[in-house]
């Protein structure tokens, strides 16, 4: 008998953008609403939290009615409301959940609480993605809040084997565009800016030589930017050479503990998600490095790599499918260390 088709709304609100989308199982996208706040946050230079949440306040409604428009679905076609919530900004995420925890009410709707983690984790499989790629797989997850290299085994069983010890690579980003006195957000800013300039031009350094290391630092690079600013004040080097030389530094890290967790866990698959995952030159090194080791590297689309609804409609897609029920008792976690997500045993321990 052909599965009847299953569909979810999910909502994300944990940051800066405020995202609504309708996704039927395994991963086919009906539609994909997200309203960004760049224009609030920028002439601050980075995420107000109590603006964000105002912000989210006002157009989660209409991000939800858009994006059942788009689908042309009603509430009575849904199976469950996903909704993030965790780990991110507190206020944000209360608003999401509000939203959703009256949308599944006044639907008759189970409410299925998702990591948001899980789902950059799960974006590569929306819509075409890679067809025959599955679990499983070492994920490189790479946002404004989390640097984390997991072991993904199977569909819930995401094994740590890194994190950065500081600083997110995406705030690597942002810290450093600010520095360079680019606007916010910064990882766009920097990419834009590296555009022909020479990624050799300044050699930044590299923390924790793989080698040893799967975990990740990167509070060391923004202070060597810094001091590398103050002491050539006047340029001389054009700045797209330092631009480009910095976001070398971090590709250059992120690629090699990629494919070095690869081989510490014998997978020669290789998911990288989050927003940073749509910086280019990311994409075009981590690529052509893990060919020449013999590994394949899944990406989801540009639009799926920042945050949106559609990989929180598929996470909880699948939590749904596996039996988790919520409903108007779901708290919103500021922190929710991905390891509390997880079964943290290991099969073969
Ligand atoms: O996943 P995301 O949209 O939100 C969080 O969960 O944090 O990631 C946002 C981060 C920001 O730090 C932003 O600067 C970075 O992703 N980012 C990029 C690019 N696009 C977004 N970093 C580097 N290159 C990009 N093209
Ligand atoms: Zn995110």
């Amino acid at each position: 008998m052909a599965d009847k088709s299953m569909l979810a709304l999910g909502i994300e609100s944990s940051c800066d953008e405020t995202a609504a989308a309708v996704v039927e199982l395994p991963g086919r996208i009906l539609s994909n609403v997200v309203h960004g706040q760049v224009e609030v946050h920028e002439r601050y230079g980075g995420v107000v939290p109590e603006l964000a949440s105002r912000a989210h306040a006002r157009h989660v409604q209409p991000v939800i009615a858009a994006a059942l428009t788009q689908a042309g679905v009603t509430p009575g076609d849904l199976d469950c409301v996903a909704v993030t919530i965790g780990p991110g900004l507190i206020g944000g995420l209360l608003t999401g959940l509000a939203a959703a925890k009256g949308f599944a009410l006044g639907a008759g709707l189970p409410l299925v609480g998702v990591h948001h983690m899980e789902g950059h984790l799960l974006s590569p499989f929306l819509d075409a993605g890679q067809p025959g790629f599955d679990f499983p797989f070492v994920a490189l997850l790479v946002s404004g809040g989390h640097t984390l290299l997991l072991h993904a085994r199977a569909f819930g069983e995401y094994l740590p084997l890194g994190q950065t010890r500081d600083d997110a690579v995406g705030e690597a980003f942002d810290k450093g565009a600010r520095l360079l006195g680019l606007g916010y957000p910064g990882g766009p800013a920097i990419a834009r800016l590296a555009e022909g300039g020479d990624p050799a031009a300044v050699h930044f350094p590299r923390a924790l030589p793989e080698k040893k290391e799967l975990d990740f630092s990167f509070s060391g690079l923004k202070t060597a930017l810094r001091t590398f600013l103050a002491r050539h004040p006047q340029g001389g080097i054009p700045p797209r050479d330092v631009a480009a030389s910095y976001q070398e530094a971090i590709v250059d890290v992120l690629t090699s503990k990629s494919l070095a967790a690869c081989r510490a866990v014998g997978e020669r698959r290789l998911v990288v998600a989050g927003g940073v995952g749509a910086n280019t030159r990311l994409r075009e090194v981590i690529r052509a490095r893990a060919a020449g080791a013999g590994i394949e590297v899944c990406f989801p689309s540009l639009a799926l790599c920042t945050d949106n609804g559609a990989m929180i409609a598929l996470a909880g897609l699948r939590r749904w499918r596996a039996g988790e029920r919520g409903g108007v008792e779901l708290d919103a976690l500021a922190r929710w260390p991905v390891e509390r997500l997880l079964r943290e045993k290991q099969p073969n321990a």
